[in-house]
Order: C-alpha cells, then structure tokens, then sequence
C-alpha cells in the first residue's frame, strides 16, 4: 500500500496567509498541516508516501521535509502546475503506483484523530478495481460531497452529489480515499466539471455506477481545515497530538 497527499490548490479561502506560504504548510497546533497527514499513513502502516504539491513554496516542503527520513517515512514530490481540480492533482501519481498497487489518498487539508489502521486492512481485502471511502456526519453537508446510500446494498454508496443544494443525507465524503490501479483508467474518461476542474467526485461515481465504491464512517474528530475557522479550530484539536507526540 502506497500513500498520496495531494496538497496543490490554491487555498483562497485563506487569502491573505496563502499568498505568503501555501495552505499545507501554515500551522496547525506544532506543526505544518501536512505532516498530520504523513503521520497518519504512517500510523496505518503506510511509509511509501508521494506529495503533490503546487510550485508556490515548494522549496519550504523540501526544506522542511527532505526525504521524510526524520518522520520515518520515504517521500517523493511531485509539482502539480495550475490547480486543475483533486482527480488532475491525483493524475500525477500515474507512474508512481504501479500495476497491483493499492493507494490511500488524503488531501492535505483533512485532518482527523482517528487511526486508519482498520479501515485500510478492510480494503485490502476489497477485490481489485473498486475503492473505498470514509465517511463523516455532519451538519452542513451542503459544503461537501454528499453520499446517497444504495437501499438494496446499504454497504455501497449509489452515487455522490457534490455541494448539493438540498443533501439527500448528513454524511459528507471526507478527502480520504482508497483505490487500486484503475482509477487512473477512471480519471482518463472523466471531463472537466463547469468550474473547470477534475472532480474527485466525478471518479468515484465512476465506482458508484458499477456498484464498486464501498464505505467506513470515521466516529472521531474530523475537518476539513480550509477555512479560518476550521484551521483554528483544527489547531486547538491536534496542539498535543503531532509526529512526536501521539494523542
Ligand atoms: O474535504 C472533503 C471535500 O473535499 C469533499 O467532500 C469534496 O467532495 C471534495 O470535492 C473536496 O471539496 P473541496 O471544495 O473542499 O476541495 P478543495 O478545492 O478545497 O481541495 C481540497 C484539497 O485538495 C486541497 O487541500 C488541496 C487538494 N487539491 C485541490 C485542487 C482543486 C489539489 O491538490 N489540487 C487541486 O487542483
């Protein structure tokens, strides 16, 4: 199992600080957001870890993070050029993950307490060519992708709406992914939404049609820290948890 942190972007909910420092590397708690992430693959067994990033501070990922060997993991950049939306960003990891791989894939800007230890040994045992997501209840759904439950297979999700309007339940799907080979297959096929950009969304209903998108719902901590709010919140959460210092 591989793991693939895509921390491109442009993080304009957190103008001014992200004209000055890319959003994945401002403060949360003692430490950059990113290395909660690469802490947390870590904490799954995960140690083969490849970072997208945007080319604004790139130099700072490499300064801060070298080859991961302080973290206890091995680290390999690659630089997503415009921000052309999740799936464009995951794109990148097509030659990194070799056929019979398995990747879980987090966005940078996710941050939760809960190990993903459990929930990566169920999907190595999924059959190949279909993905898993993990899933968080919430109370403005509206902001995310939003699962609707298959009523004959409730271990499938039908299909997701991204951002709906009027949610059709109160779970969002968080920016943690699981997928195999394929979904580079899926990525290839899908088109740019109308906001011009790549949808994760639009890949995992790819899985969703052919009932092959399974899910966990993660009980612990979770958001999403791309707004001022978030972050602040985020860093109250995780000031004592960190890749010395474990909850
Ligand atoms: O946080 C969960 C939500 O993340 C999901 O519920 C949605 O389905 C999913 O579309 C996504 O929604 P956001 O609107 O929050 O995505 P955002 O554009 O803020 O990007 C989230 C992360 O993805 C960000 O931390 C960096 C990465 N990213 C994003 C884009 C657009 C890239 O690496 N490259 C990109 O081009």
């Amino acid at each position: 199992m591989k793991g693939v942190i895509l921390a491109g972007g442009t993080g304009t909910r957190l103008l001014p600080l992200t004209r000055l420092i890319n959003k994945h590397l401002l403060p949360v708690g003692e430490w950059p957001m990113i290395c909660y992430g690469i802490e947390k693959l870590k904490e799954a067994g995960i140690t083969d870890i490849l970072l997208i990033i945007s080319k604004q501070s790139a130099g700072l990922y490499t300064d801060f993070l070298g080859s991961g060997s302080d973290l206890g993991v091995r680290l390999t950049y690659k630089i997503q050029e415009n921000a052309g939306g999740i799936a464009e960003a995951l794109e990148l990891a097509r030659g990194y993950i070799v056929p019979g791989d398995r990747l879980v894939v987090l966005l940078g800007d996710n941050l939760f307490l809960e190990s993903l230890k459990p929930f990566v040994d169920k999907f190595a045992e999924q059959p190949a060519g279909s993905a898993r997501v993990l899933l968080k209840r919430v109370d403005d759904p509206e902001r995310y992708g939003v699962p609707v439950f298959d009523p004959n297979h409730p271990e499938l999700i039908s299909y997701i709406e991204e951002k709906p309007k009027h949610p059709k339940s109160d779970f969002c799907v968080t920016g943690i992914y699981m997928y195999d080979d394929k979904v580079f297959e899926h990525i290839a096929v899908t088109k740019p939404s109308s906001r011009g950009e790549l949808e994760i969304t639009d890949v995992n209903n790819l899985y969703a049609g052919e009932g092959k998108l399974e899910y966990d719902i993660l009980h612990g901590w979770w958001t999403d820290a791309g707004t001022f709010e978030s972050l602040h919140a985020a860093a109250e959460q995780m000031k004592d948890t960190g890749p010395e210092k474990k909850p």
